[in-house]
């Protein structure tokens, strides 16, 4: 949660004055950020968001990738506050790319994986498609919040798009990142 999520959460905000001052009507700033299919297993549990003895480990990765769709759509309610405010935040679902992301789930079971899925797999190059998309297309620059995979725009799950949590989930992250009101309004000021 803390490399996938927290760590996004943070350094986005923490850029955020550069990204609004940079950011041009016709240039907005782009934040990508690689979400994936198993967001669609993902939940988020309040009361667990810092776990991390989960039995099938799996699971975080799945939590941490439904957070940056909500990050997404509640960074872009926060902004849409601002006028002139020329940045857009989407994620992305780069597909089953045949990285050593398998690995994670142990030498020998990672190795059966991609041995068994090789021809399913998208290369790394094929993979970089959709986020390039997002950070280049002039149509996906006018969007915020959004989802996209296969370098189209698409639907996240359904639990992506609740807003109520999208907020909470906000206000927690604040929490355990440690950001103070006062610092997170500097985030929102005008450089
Ligand atoms: C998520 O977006 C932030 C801001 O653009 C960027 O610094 C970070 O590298 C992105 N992470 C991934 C995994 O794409
Ligand atoms: C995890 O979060 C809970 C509830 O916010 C808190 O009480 C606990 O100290 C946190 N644990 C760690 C390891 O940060
Ligand atoms: C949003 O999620 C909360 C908590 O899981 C749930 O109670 C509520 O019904 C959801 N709202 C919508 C519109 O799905």
């Amino acid at each position: 949660m803390q490399v996938n999520y927290f760590g996004h959460f943070l350094l986005t905000l923490l850029l955020l004055p550069l990204l609004k001052k940079t950011g041009k009507p016709l240039e907005p700033s782009r934040i990508v950020n690689t979400s994936s299919i198993y967001h669609n297993i993902g939940k988020i549990d309040f009361k667990n968001l810092n776990k991390t003895n989960y039995w099938y480990k799996f699971q975080i990765y799945a939590h941490s990738k439904l957070a940056l769709v909500l990050f997404a759509r509640e960074l872009t309610c926060r902004l849409r506050g601002s006028k002139d405010t020329h940045v857009v935040i989407n994620s992305v679902d780069p597909g089953a790319v045949g990285t050593n992301i398998f690995y994670s789930f142990g030498p020998i079971r990672g190795a059966i994986i991609k041995f068994l899925f090789y021809n399913m797999f998208k290369t790394p190059w094929e993979g970089a498609q959709t986020a390039i998309h997002v950070a280049m297309d002039k149509k996906a620059g006018e969007v915020s919040g959004e989802f996209f995979k296969n370098c189209k725009q698409a639907s996240a799950h359904w639990n992506a798009y609740n807003e109520t949590v999208a907020k909470q989930l906000w206000e927690e992250s604040v929490r355990l990142v440690k950001m103070s009101d006062e610092e997170l309004n500097h985030c929102f000021l005008d450089l």
